[in-house]
């Protein structure tokens, strides 16, 4: 009985002892980076029409993370991100050469949306990948970056270098990792069903699940219906004012989700505009996005419809949260 403990202990001690030279590389080493990788040869032709494209998702996926308060890309504080993971700053991606990104290719930019790994092979944790975004939309995206809009007009100002926590460096090395490149080509859905529409819209366009499941960081970039809490909401955010807000359960369930409280317009009006069916405002970081179409929104809604159902009550854990705050 004795020996058996003490090989436990010493399993245990061997154990702590390899945690702990894990936390102290993973402190020196940092985010860590990768071979440098083959970049496709892409040529991304602007044509107006990709433009437009282009700045309806820039609206929604970019300008929220980069756009300083001048609404130029040259990168800002993430005032959102809960401070456990550090002080997170996004990066200049105006069309710069030494500053932002103007002396990146094409195909540069198609490998990191796609796998977070620049053209040197290091990462970037924070920015999200887009795994399930249409090539067209994607070049679409390029296209824009390249274009004479203002926001991405060259400027030499720059955001301060991100600060890590030793727990961001540690998910860097372990749950976040970067993406491969398939090269295969990702097509758009048929936008004659509006399920398929809702679903790309929901996950590939707007990144909707990525705030509303059950983990920030714990998502499943590739299959994201994999990911565990799916549309269950239920994440502390950081909202306006340091504020916390919790991210809402988009699912149908009767009890807690938004099925019997949100008809369609409803939905449409809360998502385009930011206001709830009793009027109330949705809050930071909730972003009104209203370049999307009532067609594409209302395809959002119709998607939610189909997706597992999850007992999730996000009222009584801010009513909880309430009371712990004061
Ligand atoms: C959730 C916030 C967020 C969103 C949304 C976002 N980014 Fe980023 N992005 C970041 C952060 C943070 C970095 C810096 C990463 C780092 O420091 O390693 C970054 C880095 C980049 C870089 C690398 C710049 C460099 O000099 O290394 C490019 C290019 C980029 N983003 C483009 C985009 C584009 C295009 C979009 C929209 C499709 C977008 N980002 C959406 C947060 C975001
Ligand atoms: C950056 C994180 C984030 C993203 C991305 C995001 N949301 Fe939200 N969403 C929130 C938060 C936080 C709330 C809660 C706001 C509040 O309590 O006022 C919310 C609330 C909502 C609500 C209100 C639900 C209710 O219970 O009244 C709807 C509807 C909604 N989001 C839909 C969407 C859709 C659709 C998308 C994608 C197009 C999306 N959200 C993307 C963070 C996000």
């Amino acid at each position: 009985m004795k020996k058996a403990l003490k090989i436990v202990g010493i399993i245990l001690g061997c154990a702590l002892l390899a945690l702990l030279g894990f936390g102290a590389y993973v402190s020196i080493v940092g985010v860590p980076t990768y071979d440098p990788p083959s970049i496709p040869e892409i040529t991304v032709e602007g044509t107006p029409a990709r433009v437009a494209r282009g700045e309806v998702i820039a609206q929604i996926q970019c300008m929220s993370c980069h756009a300083d308060k001048n609404n130029r890309l040259t990168g800002k504080h993430l005032a959102e991100v809960p401070a456990m993971f550090g002080k997170l700053y996004s990066k200049n991606i105006t069309q710069d050469k030494e500053k932002g990104i103007g002396n990146w290719t094409d195909g540069e930019l198609m490998y990191f949306l796609r796998t977070g790994v620049r053209r040197d092979g290091s990462y970037a944790p924070v920015m999200p990948q887009y795994p399930n975004m249409a090539d067209e939309d994607l070049k679409s995206v390029i296209a824009w970056l390249r274009s004479d809009r203002f926001p991405v007009q060259p400027s030499k100002e720059e955001a301060p270098g991100s600060e890590f926590t030793l727990f961001s460096k540690v998910l860097a090395h372990t749950i976040m990792k970067p993406l491969p490149y398939t090269g295969q080509v990702v097509a758009f859905p048929d936008s004659t069903n509006p399920i398929a529409l809702g679903r790309y819209t929901a996950d590939a366009i707007g990144d909707c699940y990525a705030c509303h499941s059950g983990d920030l960081i714990d998502q499943d970039k590739v299959n994201p219906q994999k990911t565990k809490g799916y549309y269950g909401g239920g994440i502390e955010m950081v909202g306006e004012g340091g504020k916390k807000v919790i991210t809402a359960n988009l699912t149908f369930d009767e009890k807690t989700g938004i099925g019997s409280r949100y008809t369609k317009e409803q939905f449409i009006r809360a998502v385009k505009f930011g206001v709830r069916p009793d009027g109330s405002i949705l809050k930071y970081p909730m972003e009104p996005k209203m370049v999307l179409s009532d067609r594409e929104v209302g395809a959002i809604y119709e998607y939610l419809k189909t997706v597992p159902k999850i007992n999730h009550d996000i009222a009584q854990k801010t009513a909880e949260l309430q009371l712990a705050e004061k």
